[in-house]
């Protein structure tokens, strides 16, 4: 019998890269998103590429009777992969509520539903916005935490909460797993970002530019105290992202404990490098104006992977080339993403 996994926030972005990359290892992963900020065209894409049609729940975390019907209608289901979230660092500032609601709210309404079905290994999709400004790079798991957003802190509360529900059920696998900066899309180009109005993020924001959504991109920041003096970041390809979700799954649940990796590439890359990388890969120019720093916006955020390198036996192997092709062809091929709007 295969392992069956719930997926919350299934059709979102990340998720829906790591079901397909569970169901090509033989992992029945159980669905369940509200479609607030998804299609649920993705569950076609992922029946086009792995052949399964994934079961589907639609609704939110914050439905109690929901979640238990799901445990019920699927006893066997043995661990609990949670990206379902808000996570606009701006729209986080204008509405701090609905955040802590859905991210914080949310999660304590999860584990307890988990808790009453007997579920007891959660891998929780969390975020190196919880280092904050670091002190220094490359960032390592026991730097201290902290946030500058109302987004960033119910990531960290989100956290302290599982932190300190481990501690009080010892024999629960509780997994952390600190993103850095998801970026790029399925190869096939039939999975991919597609974030609703105007992009957040840097990547999807450049892609819309080269494809003609948008006119220029702003770059926020140019006087860091970097080698070009725009922002660096470590951009981490969204399938090496599911490869870590996979081995989490296989190496760090089955162990009862608290387990914090950061899922970064070790390598950092400047706004100017990102454009010149994207410009490469699609042959298209990227205007760009160099504008004020982005409120809240740090100069400098890389990982240190070698954590997960030695106990998930994983790493990052995507290059900042490849990042940029697949973002390029999944943009080229769904010029609207995946509805049109
Ligand atoms: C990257 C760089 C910007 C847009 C955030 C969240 C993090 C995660 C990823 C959810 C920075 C610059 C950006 C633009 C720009 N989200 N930039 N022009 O801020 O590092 O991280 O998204 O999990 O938790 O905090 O990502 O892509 O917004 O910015 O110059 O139009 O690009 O200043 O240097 P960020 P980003």
């Amino acid at each position: 019998m295969s392992k069956k996994v719930l997926i919350t926030g299934g059709t979102g972005y990340i998720a829906s890269h790591t079901c397909v990359a569970l169901i090509e290892q033989g992992v029945t992963p159980i669905l369940v998103d509200d479609l607030s900020n998804s299609s649920k065209l993705v569950l076609s894409r992922i029946q086009e590429l792995t052949g399964v049609l994934p079961v589907f729940y639609q609704g939110s975390i914050l439905d109690k009777v929901l979640l238990a019907k799901i445990f019920a209608e699927h006893p066997e289901i043995e661990a609990v992969m949670h990206f379902a979230g808000l996570k606009a660092v701006g729209e986080s500032v204008e509405k701090p509520l609905a955040y802590y609601q859905c991210n914080v709210a949310g999660t304590l309404n999860l584990v307890e539903a988990m808790q009453a079905a007997g579920v007891k290994q959660l891998i929780f999709s969390s975020s190196a916005t919880v280092y904050g400004d670091p002190a220094s790079v490359p960032i390592e798991e026991s730097f201290p935490t902290s946030a500058t957003n109302p987004y960033g802190w119910s990531k960290w509360m989100v956290e302290r909460c599982l932190m300190d529900f481990q501690a009080a059920q010892p024999d629960w696998s509780i997994t952390l797993l600190r993103y850095f900066n998801p970026v790029g899309n399925h190869p096939s180009g039939r999975l991919g970002e597609d974030p609703q109005g105007i992009p957040n993020n840097l990547v999807p924001y450049i892609a819309q530019v080269a494809i003609g959504r948008r006119e220029q991109l702003s770059v926020f920041g140019s006087d860091y105290n970097t080698p070009d003096g725009t922002g660096v970041r470590d951009y981490i390809h969204v399938v090496d992202l599911a490869q870590g979700h996979l081995a989490a799954l296989t190496y760090a649940s089955p162990k009862a404990g608290c387990h914090i990796y950061n899922l970064g590439t070790g390598q950092g890359y400047s706004v100017l490098e990102m454009i010149q990388a994207f410009e490469k890969a699609s042959g298209r120019a990227v205007p760009y104006v160099l504008a004020p720093r982005r409120p809240g916006d740090i100069a400098e955020c890389w990982a240190t992977p070698e954590k997960a390198k030695r106990e998930l036996h994983w790493q990052a192997t995507r290059t900042l080339d490849e990042m940029a092709r697949d973002t390029w062809t999944w943009q080229e091929n769904n010029p609207m993403g995946y509805e049109p709007q």
